[in-house]
């Protein structure tokens, strides 16, 4: 049956749970592994023994090898970009042979990204804080029927044609609207030449590929980029991203039916972070928000930035779990919040003088709501080390209940720091199985 043998991966909260970790551990027992919406916005870390990967288009079952990984169908990809990261994995000796790029895949081009830039800048203070890759505008053309897709980009000629048909208009918007002198075909034909070679032979039809390997019994991990609350339809909008980042997606992002969601993976963090604008209502601009930042290495994988940060809140995680129908959870970064007295949880909101649990859908609303939290005795221990639930201090084991209780999802596995080696995972559940155990 398809979906026994297939995981998807998404995150839960707004983006940067440590999908990567959790999805590089995973991807070790899977065939493949295949991307289904969002660009080089992702940034995802992946640390290797002494090396550290940092990749943004690039499923991270790249470095398993004997995984073939897949840019799907409803990814925005940027072609140079895509060929830098090809480069540096090649570089320190990572085969990328086994590396597809759905046909159907949209392309990022370079006006996407003046698009990007010019419209935060008029946004003013109202701005997104997008991270400048084009991302919003490149959907935005593929919606109005003007995009270019990887299967242009597998043969020059017909790159230059579909060029051809669309470069008059988009100039004619940088022009007169943006500030931009636009772009001369031939030379756009050059500078994405180099991508076309590299890339064309990789293009291929992903959806038969995962349909047959599914057939066959392969185990197929959908990895999913960016977060629920960044959803274009059910996140923080505007404050969001322009693709759907639920577990449905996952069918529809690579070209396949929803039963394809065998089981869904929230990936969230022990506690919340958000880069860019928009409400975040466990926020701590304080000391613990700064000790959190710290301790945790919260700067953006793609842009640098600082994170915002605060406590973990499971109004979010409760609305997560709903709008992406989670099946277990893989609870991130728990050793960040070793060393506190206490940690805090929210448990819900107050709002307008009344209490809900319940994720408002109206950002205005959101803006005034204040957590409600649940304060739990904090650990001193060091529990990097920890391999099993057991070894972790009593006070950890209550909060990671606590999160299992209020989100009404099983937590899964446990991640204790960085490295692969840094992992929990509970005994008897679908994860247990799927490593083997
Ligand atoms: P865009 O995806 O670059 O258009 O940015 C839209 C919003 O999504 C901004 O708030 C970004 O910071 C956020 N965002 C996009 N990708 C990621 C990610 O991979 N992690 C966290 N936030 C992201």
């Amino acid at each position: 049956m398809q979906g026994t043998n297939s995981l998807v991966i998404v995150g839960a909260q707004w983006g940067d749970e440590g999908k990567g970790k959790v999805i590089d551990y995973l991807a070790s027992e899977a065939d493949l592994v295949a991307r289904f919406q969002g660009g080089d916005n992702a940034g995802h870390t992946v640390v290797y023994g002494a090396n550290i990967f940092k990749l943004h288009h690039i499923p991270s079952g790249i470095l398993s090898p004997g995984c073939t990984s897949l840019l799907g169908s409803g990814m925005v990809i940027n072609p140079l970009v895509l060929l830098d990261e090809l480069a540096e994995l090649e570089k320190r000796d990572i085969s990328t042979a086994n590396l597809r790029i759905s046909s159907k895949a949209h392309l990022i081009m370079a006006y996407h990204q003046v698009y990007d830039r010019v419209n935060e800048e008029l946004l003013g203070d109202n701005k997104i804080g997008t991270t400048g890759r084009g991302i919003g505008p490149a959907y935005a053309d593929k919606a109005l029927r003007r995009g270019l897709r990887a299967v242009d980009l597998a043969d020059v000629d017909v790159f230059r044609e579909r060029l051809a048909q669309v470069l008059p208009l988009q100039n004619r918007l940088l022009q007169s609207a943006y500030g931009h002198e636009g772009y001369d075909l031939e030379q756009l034909v050059e500078i994405y030449r180099p991508a076309a070679e590299k890339l064309g032979p990789m293009v291929v039809d992903t959806s038969r590929l995962l349909s047959e390997s599914l057939a066959e019994g392969k185990k197929v991990l959908f990895e999913g980029a960016q977060g629920a609350l960044l959803d274009i339809d059910h996140g923080t909008y505007p404050f969001v991203t322009s693709s759907s980042t639920v577990a449905a997606a996952a069918g529809s992002g690579s070209g396949l039916g929803p039963q394809c969601a065998g089981r869904v993976l929230g990936v969230i963090k022990a506690y919340t972070t958000r880069v860019g604008e928009g409400p975040f209502p466990t926020e701590e601009k304080s000391e613990a928000g700064d000790l959190l930042r710290d301790q945790g290495g919260e700067y953006g994988t793609t842009t640098g930035r600082p994170r915002r940060c605060g406590w973990f809140d499971s109004v979010i995680a409760r609305y997560a779990a709903r709008i992406n129908g989670l099946t277990g959870l893989a609870v991130t970064k728990l050793d960040v919040l070793s060393g506190l007295e206490t940690v805090n949880l929210a448990v819900a909101y107050e709002c307008g003088g009344s209490t809900t649990k319940d994720f408002p859908t109206g950002m205005e609303v959101l803006q005034q709501c204040k957590p409600v939290y649940e304060i739990f005795p904090g650990w001193y221990e060091d529990i990097s080390r920890a391999r099993t639930l057991g070894e972790l201090p009593e006070a950890a084991r209550q909060y990671l209940e606590a999160m299992e209780e209020t989100t009404g999802v099983p937590v899964e596995m446990v991640s204790v720091g960085p490295d692969r080696t840094q992992t929990i995972v509970k005994p008897g559940t679908y994860l247990a199985g799927w490593c083997g155990d």
